[in-house]
């Protein structure tokens, strides 16, 4: 395999020597302690280092989960008791994960809902402000204005304000196809959330741990969140999740939420040794690495008229296909084509959106990697295309 470049494998790569050490130390300690009945050292360690690294000031409360789908079900709960309102708002194009609460956001292809209804009620979906950098289309600005004034009709004409807990939001959408939002966006979206007492709530189980450069992606934006929800790259592919929320909104009793295996000790002391990689340079080179990968793949674009965008921040960069003898409608086949010949050179790649291929390699990638996965990209999509 010469290039890696999909999003499920560990921040820090396979088997970090210093996160299979913690792993080691901590198994021979102690395998599992429920810590929603005890606390342990690694667990405590961890919630005090997150309350620290997660965006916004003040003091925060961290409750561990296992998994991303988890974390957000525990946000929606949170925000339902904190504010004792019902109604959430989510995004066309949103993934929050698959179990009934999260599905219920989740809004990225109907197949992932069919036949699972009734999901839970009260989720009202809005357009994400998506724009497609070709001809006649919106512009970002436009298209941030028409996504929240979707928000301020659903506010008119089918639920008031002070019936929504929470507003969900991906700081850069995921699944939906990396799409990152016009920079006037999230800070209108706090400024109307705080406005009416709803809950911001960042789903940065994709972005979060370093993946756009910075160590959540909400601080590409200042945002001050009231729940960070974060999974994946936390523990280097150990399963565990946590919910970061201000400690003004955590005020439910222990007796209304709880886990057993979130927050395992192995899990934690995996997470901790991937929190020192990420300061110690790996967030810095995510940086690095993305605006380089950003610079060669967008070099390409004069070559390759079907790579109607490439966009992202750090090493979180997509490449859309479009037709453009066809209005740049989305190629969705020739994204599968570009996929599979990658996959036959070595570079593993995975699809989001419509027709967008993903590049998302481990924070550790190197600019020799970069430019290799770059040049097998390049031979790819003449093959694919048949050119
Ligand atoms: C933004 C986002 N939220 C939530 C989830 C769900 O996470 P998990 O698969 O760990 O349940 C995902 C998974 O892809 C995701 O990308």
């Amino acid at each position: 395999m010469l290039a890696d470049l999909k999003n499920s494998d560990p921040a820090t790569g396979h088997s970090h020597p210093r996160v299979v050490q913690a792993i080691e130390d901590q198994a021979r300690k102690f395998l599992h302690i429920c810590g929603s009945d005890y606390y342990y050292e690694p667990m405590v360690a961890l919630a005090e280092k997150l309350g620290r690294l997660a965006p916004g000031s003040g003091a925060k409360k961290v409750f561990f989960t296992n998994s991303g789908t988890e974390t957000i079900e525990a946000a929606i709960k949170l925000a339902r008791y904190h504010t004792k309102r019902q109604h959430i708002i989510a995004f066309h194009g949103a993934f929050h994960g698959r179990t009934l609460g999260s599905l219920s956001l989740t809004a990225s292809r109907a197949s992932h809902r069919a036949h699972f209804g009734p999901l839970i009620p009260g989720v009202h979906h809005v357009p994400y402000p998506f724009y497609r950098r070709s001809p006649g289309n919106q512009t970002p600005e436009s298209g941030a204005r028409e996504s929240i004034q979707a928000i301020e009709t659903l506010f008119r004409h089918e639920v008031p304000p002070d019936e929504f807990a929470a507003v969900f939001v991906e700081p850069i959408q995921g699944e939906g196809g990396y799409i990152v939002p016009p920079a006037e966006y999230l800070p209108m979206l706090q400024d109307l959330c705080r406005k009416h007492g709803i809950l911001l709530v960042v789903d940065e189980i994709q972005s979060g741990f370093g993946r756009t450069g910075k160590m959540f992606a909400s601080e590409h934006w200042a945002l001050e969140p009231d729940i960070v929800c974060a999974a994946k790259g936390i523990a280097s592919g150990m399963p565990l999740g946590a919910m970061i929320a201000r400690a003004e909104i955590s005020t439910w009793p222990s007796s209304s939420h709880g886990s057993t295996f979130g927050g395992n000790p192995v899990a934690c002391a995996a997470a901790l040794a991937t929190l020192d990689l990420l300061e110690e340079g790996l967030v810095e080179n995510a940086a690095k690495m993305g605006a380089l990968l950003k610079e060669r793949l967008t070099a390409l674009r004069s070559r390759h008229k079907t790579m109607a965008d490439v966009r992202g921040l750090g090493l979180m960069v997509g490449v859309e296909f479009c037709r453009p003898d066809d209005g740049h409608a989305p190629d969705r086949q020739l994204r599968e084509r570009v996929m599979q010949k990658c996959f036959e050179k070595g570079l593993l790649l995975l699809g989001c959106g419509e027709s967008t291929l993903r590049f998302c390699p481990p924070l550790i990638v190197s600019a020799e990697e970069v430019e290799t996965a770059v040049r097998l990209f390049d031979e790819a999509i003449p093959e694919a295309t048949g050119a």
